[in-house]
């Protein structure tokens, strides 16, 4: 996969600039939406030249138009955001009809909640026929926990009556080492959109900020890096693709009532995701679902189940 930001030819930047953009893992269509200040602190090019050079990748990638729009041409182009079915019609209703492209979806849970079930079985529903509730895409699955299973996607590919070959070809898979890997990895993906990627799935989005970031001290740091993570991901997003986050929740001691657990990552998180769905462990395989800070989706709950075919209605 070349790098396409290495035939920009501007006057005043050179060589050395242009390969420490691509040594952090910038692209054209990355650098065209990205904020210039943090591209400036992560590879130590003027902010100056990263503006110089963002207006250019927006010229060539034809991303520099109007300005403002009518509401009647946004709602048009509103109506290219797509869905994902998650392959559970109960799911399915309580996300008004699944995850959705344009858009961060975000599945919080304790451990064995069912969070990286659900994105192994969206990896595989994407690449359904839009009749399917797919978007005959390819996903690409970044693990920063090491439990993405191929042999699980086999079981649910199967089950669908899928050819398992085909649908592990169609998963981008990448295993993340730490923070800045993660951070890497993202960026590199808007180098390889084009090949039909429609949906990212971060599995999960926090667990290396917490622990290479620990206690108070870090937490001013690790909250403006995760600032800056959860914003690439929206502007993948902006790309029409689906992404989808996992997140741990953690015990607040300043609750003297009602739940003493919420999401890890504080407001950066909240105001970040655009859909959140908190998952609880039922009896047995059972799960529940609902939906949580939206201010105009129903906050009723569901029930869901986890079973060799993957995640479906009870
Ligand atoms: P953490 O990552 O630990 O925070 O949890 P999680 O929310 O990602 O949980 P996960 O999605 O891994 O759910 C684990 C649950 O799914 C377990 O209770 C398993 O019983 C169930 N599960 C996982 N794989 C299979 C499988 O192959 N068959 C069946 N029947 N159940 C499975
Ligand atoms: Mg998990």
């Amino acid at each position: 996969m070349s790098n396409d930001i290495s035939d920009l030819k501007i006057s005043g930047i050179g060589r050395v600039t242009i390969n420490r953009l691509i040594d952090a893992g910038y692209s054209l269509k990355f650098l065209a939406v990205a904020s210039p200040s943090i591209v400036s602190k992560t590879t130590g090019v003027p902010v100056e030249k990263v503006r110089l050079i963002a207006a250019e990748a927006r010229k060539l990638l034809g991303l520099e138009g109007e300005d403002f729009i009518t509401a009647k041409k946004y709602m048009e182009i509103r109506k290219n955001i797509e869905k994902i079915s998650t392959g559970c019609k109960a799911l399915d209703n309580l996300l008004l009809g699944g995850v959705e492209t344009e858009a961060i979806t975000e599945f919080i849970g304790e451990f064995g909640a069912g969070k990286t079930q659900i994105c192994h079985q969206l990896a595989v529903m994407v690449q359904l026929s839009k009749d399917e509730g797919g978007l005959d895409g390819r996903a690409v699955y970044i693990d920063s926990e090491g439990t993405f299973r191929p042999e699980r996607i086999v079981q649910i590919a199967n089950a669908k009556g899928l050819n398992h070959e085909e649908v592990l070809e169609n998963i981008i898979y990448a295993r993340v080492y730490n923070t800045d890997h993660q951070m890497f990895l993202i960026r590199k993906i808007f180098d390889f959109i084009d090949e039909n990627i429609k949906l990212v799935i971060v599995d999960s989005l926090i667990s290396n900020f917490r622990s290479e970031y620990p206690g108070r001290e870090n937490l001013a740091t690790r909250q403006q890096l995760l600032n800056a993570h959860v914003h690439d991901l929206l502007k993948l997003s902006m790309y029409n693709i689906a992404v989808v986050v996992t997140n741990q929740v953690v015990s607040s001691p300043d609750v003297f009532f009602g739940n003493p657990l919420k999401p890890a990552g504080g407001n950066v998180v909240a105001h970040g995701c655009t859909y959140r769905i908190w998952l609880k462990k039922g009896k047995e395989n059972k799960r529940i679902a609902k939906i949580i800070d939206s201010p105009y989706m129903s906050e009723s709950e569901i029930i869901f189940a986890i079973t060799e075919d993957g995640v479906v209605d009870v």
